[in-house]
């Protein structure tokens, strides 16, 4: 059943590299099972590939046979007689799947994305009978949700592996063996690699292979390592609702998109994360009215590429209607067309709750129609704060990154962007020291920077990732201590110009949502403004503007004005006037 599995899966599968559709489970007990994978002995990626592409037809030729199949429907239950006469058992049982109250402690390293899936794994094994632990001590399972994005992140992974692996060696056998999983990117991206560079990792699952999970722990727990790191094309884990860890949040995120089309030459993203699918919109409405029941006050839509949204999954969605790109924008993709798009999907999501905040992360600047940008002007409750990931501010390296755009045709979109959305906060990613970067280059990214006076920056040194067109094509050319030189010079003029930018709120009075008390002091309290920066201020009493007469404090998830007294290029300050809603605040949040 597990050849059968694979067959299945591989069909609806797909990945750039040829060993991303192979679903294996590696026994180093089992020869057949090796050899059908082609997977278990310790080889450099590169050349195992070859290996694999080569003896496709020959392994096609030895693999199982229909009686195969046959033998293992009609036996379901059976285990082999003997280690290495089959597979690991091919059916398992609904209670072999069964987390028999095991103890699972997750953690999370990455994007936003990365949170989101690891409540989408902690759902699935939850409903398959595991507790989750925050005390790494008492668990049974460590699973690290990883990422992939730059070399520096997956160091990061490899040093708390080592740091695991004194915690498995000195368990007690009483307690049953320890196991750990890697997910995410990293599994995707390395596959086998890592199960052969650390023998103690029992098992992975990209980031399509959550629903395996019950699947992969039940094979390791019989001592095998098992893998998954199957690519969808349409897993978007519609059905599986995320678990809302923290009762007192005010905030959630709601995954709508996964993967990647666009193939910039630097991202490694569409290899870890594959292709771009769009979750149904009536699952997506479900859960935003769930959460607004719940009392959440805010909701961030989430994806790779958020406002690339396109649910194709009703025939009647599927109208010819092409595509409306941002002026001056290409895509290094043939022209979609049809599907309901990112307009009306956030119509919907805004109509559910006039007093939720909608945000939506991490768009591509190619993708904001005027039904965009028009909507977000008019819904009071739609934060008028854009993400405009730039890269860069040359023309010559943006081709080079195969963005689609040049600086001029960006700077074109920021413009249209502020006449549309008068007010509106703007953020954006910066890459320091791309291939062949000069010092002109560089200039012309400061040069953005103090152009466009961004509110909110995130800035990085280039890390070159193998698979990437960059990597075979270009060279890595910029020397680390140049990049890091031009890195802390970004991060200098977007402090400067994001501290100006932000003081332009100094006595204008914002409406914030409340989060909880400020990190730094119990007298204060913290929220965030419409354009998502943190706000800090006292936590005293103050009128209630719903309810005249009463005299309240302030409490998560309350929405309060507050006038701001002073900025820096993270934080605002001020005092707070009342406790409000967001509709009836629209009318007061104005310079005075
Ligand atoms: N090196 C450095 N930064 C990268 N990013 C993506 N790939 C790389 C890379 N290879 C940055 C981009 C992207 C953000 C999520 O991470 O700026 O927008
Ligand atoms: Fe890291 Fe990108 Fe994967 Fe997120 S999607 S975990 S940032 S590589």
């Amino acid at each position: 059943m597990h050849h059968l599995q694979c067959i299945l899966h591989a069909q609806r599968c797909l990945g750039w590299g040829p060993l991303a559709s192979v679903s294996w489970l590696l026994s180093r007990t089992c020869r057949a099972h090796s050899n059908f994978s082609g997977t278990a002995r310790p080889s450099p990626e590169g050349r195992q590939e070859d290996g694999a592409r080569k003896d496709f037809s020959s392994r096609l030729a030895t693999g199982p046979t229909f009686q195969h199949f046959l033998r293992s429907a009609s036996a379901p239950q059976e285990k082999p007689a003997s280690e290495d006469v089959e597979d690991p058992p091919p059916y398992l049982t609904v209670d072999e799947l069964l987390g028999r109250q095991r103890k699972v402690y997750l953690e999370t390293y990455g994007c936003q994305m990365n949170v989101n899936d690891t409540e989408i794994a902690w759902s699935i094994l939850q409903k398959s009978g595991y507790l989750r632990t925050s005390n790494l001590q008492e668990a049974d399972v460590i699973l690290l949700v990883t990422c992939s994005i730059r070399e520096k992140a997956e160091q990061t992974i490899w040093n708390r592996l080592h740091q695991l692996k004194a915690l498995k060696t000195k368990r007690l056998r009483s307690r049953g063996p320890l196991k750990i999983g890697i997910l995410g990117c990293m599994a995707e991206r390395l596959k086998e690699e890592i199960l052969n560079r650390e023998k103690m990792v029992d098992i992975l699952a990209g980031p399509d292979a959550y629903r395996d999970l019950p699947r992969l722990l039940t094979v390791a727990e019989s001592g095998q390592q098992a893998a998954n790191v199957l690519l969808s094309l349409d897993e978007t884990y519609a059905d599986v609702m995320p678990v809302q860890t923290s009762p007192s949040a005010t905030s959630a995120f709601v995954s709508i998109m996964r993967g990647c089309d666009n193939m910039c030459s630097y991202c490694i993203v569409p290899f870890t994360r594959g292709r771009e699918r769009s979750r149904p919109v009536a699952s997506i409405l479900e859960e935003v009215r769930k959460l607004s029941e719940q009392g959440l006050k805010e909701v961030t839509l989430l994806g790779q590429n958020v406002n690339s949204y396109r649910d194709n999954s009703e025939i009647q969605f599927n109208n010819a209607v092409s595509t409306n790109l941002s002026r001056g924008f290409s895509t290094n993709y043939k022209t979609k067309q049809g599907g309901l798009r990112f307009a009306h999907l956030l119509d919907q999501v805004s109509r559910i709750d006039p007093e939720m905040r909608i945000r939506f992360t991490s768009p591509h600047p190619k993708d904001f129609p005027d039904e965009v940008l028009q909507l977000i002007h008019e819904r009071d409750n739609i934060c008028k704060q854009i993400h405009l990931p730039a890269q860069s501010g040359s023309s010559r390296v943006l081709e080079a990154m195969r963005r689609g755009y040049s600086r001029e045709a960006y700077v074109e979109l920021i413009h249209h962007i502020r006449e549309s959305i008068p007010g509106v906060s703007l953020s954006s990613d910066f890459i320091a020291g791309f291939c062949g970067e000069t010092e002109e280059d560089h200039l012309q990214t400061v040069s953005l920077l103090r152009e466009v006076q961004y509110n909110m920056g995130f800035l990085f040194a280039y890390s070159m990732r193998q698979k990437t067109r960059a990597y075979h094509r270009l060279k890595d050319d910029v020397l680390e201590e140049v990049k890091l030189r031009r890195l802390e010079e970004l991060i200098t003029v977007f402090r400067e110009e994001a501290t100006k930018a932000n003081n332009t709120s100094v006595g204008c009075t914002q409406l914030v949502l409340v989060e909880g008390l400020s990190k730094r002091s119990a007298t204060e309290l913290c929220g965030r403004n419409d354009g998502n920066l943190k706000v800090i201020f006292p936590d005293v009493e103050m009128e209630d503007a719903t309810d005249s007469g009463l005299r309240v404090r302030a409490q998560p998830g309350d929405y309060v004005l507050v006038k701001i007294t002073s900025a820096s290029s993270q934080t605002l300050r001020g005092h707070v006037l009342c406790r409000t809603t967001l509709k009836d605040s629209s009318a007061h949040c104005s310079p005075e």
